[in-house]
């Protein structure tokens, strides 16, 4: 038995998926169930017993409390946050409040159930925690890739709480001993990802005939992992990794913002053409930057390559291809998800531009 926080959005919905299908062991999966999650994503494990679903806030310490008492897990996946750079400038309070004492909730509830374990479940145990690259700031477009030595230097609200979180959970090691894993990876992108994020939001607005804006210039860089690599790393890291370690996880696939936007184009103009627009890259529209934009990202994936014999599998121009396929394939999920909660964010976040 495994527990998996946030589990319902795009890499944890993508993560339990992919744990049943490669491990098959249940998955306790606790998600608040915010805007970015939805029990559609797991709709294909309604009637499995391996997935028990629980709404609830990781905040909830009776409830995590229970839920380890109850279930004994042997590990901790922890993805649950709150995710979206944008929305982290516009309010970042709920970012600390999930992201950094969320985090510090989940760790002290994990502490009091790890410590009455007996010594060989207590040294099986791991507390894997999911983390971004964004921690390590901003590259300049001839620095070396980040590394699992690069210092930390988060630049926005977002990634300052991610930040947070991690140098928790590090502690949490130290001080306690508690066996953690932390991962940072680059940007996911596949199936089931929430249309406020740059690729299923060209997508979904190219196919509504809708502009496409892009940031700035659209020479921003970042390092694009497809969903199903990034979750076979996670099972690596629990596998074989070393608690106390640090794991970088990348595509080794940079792309300026532009080269991504016309990627989408073209796979688009070939697979749904539209008469009324000749090429969708016509519908391309440069606004108002994001304030403090990242320049670039990019991941040296080597120790996670060395040590745990993982790399990336798919090529970026194949997992595009396989992500505006998906999004073609799934018009019901795409319209449960533009809601009106989804047409607020959109009108607050673009209207300024
Ligand atoms: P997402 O926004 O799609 O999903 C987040 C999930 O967490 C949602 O299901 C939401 O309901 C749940 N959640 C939010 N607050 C919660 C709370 N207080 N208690 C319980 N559940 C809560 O995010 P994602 O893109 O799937 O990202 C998952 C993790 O991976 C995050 O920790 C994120 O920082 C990290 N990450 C994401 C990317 C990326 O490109 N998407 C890259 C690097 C790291
Ligand atoms: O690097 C990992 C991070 O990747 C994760 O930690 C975050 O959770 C995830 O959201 C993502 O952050 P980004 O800010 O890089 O992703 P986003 O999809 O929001 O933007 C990608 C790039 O595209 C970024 O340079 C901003 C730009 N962009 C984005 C949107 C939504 C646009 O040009 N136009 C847009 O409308």
């Amino acid at each position: 038995m495994i527990l998996v926080t946030g589990g319902a959005g795009f890499i944890g919905a993508n993560f339990v998926l992919d744990w049943i299908a490669h491990e098959g062991t249940p998955v306790v999966n606790l998600d608040k169930l915010t805007y970015a999650g939805n029990p559609a994503n797991l709709a294909s494990l309604q009637n499995d017993a391996r997935h028990i679903f629980v709404k609830g806030d990781i905040n909830d310490r009776a409830l995590v409390a229970d839920l380890l008492k109850k279930h004994q897990p042997h590990a901790i996946v922890h993805f649950a946050a709150e995710s979206h750079v944008d929305r982290s400038i516009n309010g970042p309070g709920e970012f600390v409040q999930t992201n950094v004492v969320g985090t510090f909730s989940l760790l002290e509830e994990t502490r009091a159930y790890w410590s009455g374990l007996g010594d060989a479940e207590k040294a099986g145990f791991r507390f894997l925690h999911v983390s971004t690259d964004e921690v390590y700031g901003s590259l300049g477009s001839n620095d070396p890739a980040f590394s699992e030595t690069t210092a930390y230097a988060p630049n926005s609200p977002y990634a300052a709480s991610k930040a947070g979180s991690d140098h928790l959970v590090r502690a949490y090691h130290h001080t306690y001993g508690l066996p953690v894993i932390t991962t940072n990876c680059s940007n996911n992108y596949g199936p089931l990802q929430f249309p406020e994020k740059l690729i299923p939001l060209m997508i979904l607005n190219a196919l509504a005939g809708k502009p496409l804006p892009v940031y700035g210039d659209g020479r921003n860089v970042r390092d694009w992992l497809y969903v199903g690599d990034h979750c076979a790393g996670i099972r690596a890291a629990l596998a074989r990794g070393k608690p106390g370690e640090t794991y970088n996880i990348g595509g080794n696939s940079e792309k300026t913002n532009l080269e991504v936007v016309h990627a989408v184009c073209a796979i688009l103009d070939e697979l749904r053409p539209n008469s009324l627009i000749t090429h969708y890259s016509s519908l391309i529209t440069y606004v108002k930057d994001r304030p403090g934009h990242d320049w670039r990202y990019a991941i040296d994936a080597g120790k996670i390559r060395r040590e745990l014999g993982w790399e990336p599998q798919e090529r970026f121009d194949s997992g595009l291809r396989k992500t505006v396929e998906w999004y073609l394939a799934h018009p019901e999920w795409v319209d449960s998800v533009q809601t009106g909660e989804y047409r607020k964010w959109v009108d607050a976040n673009y209207a300024k531009r």
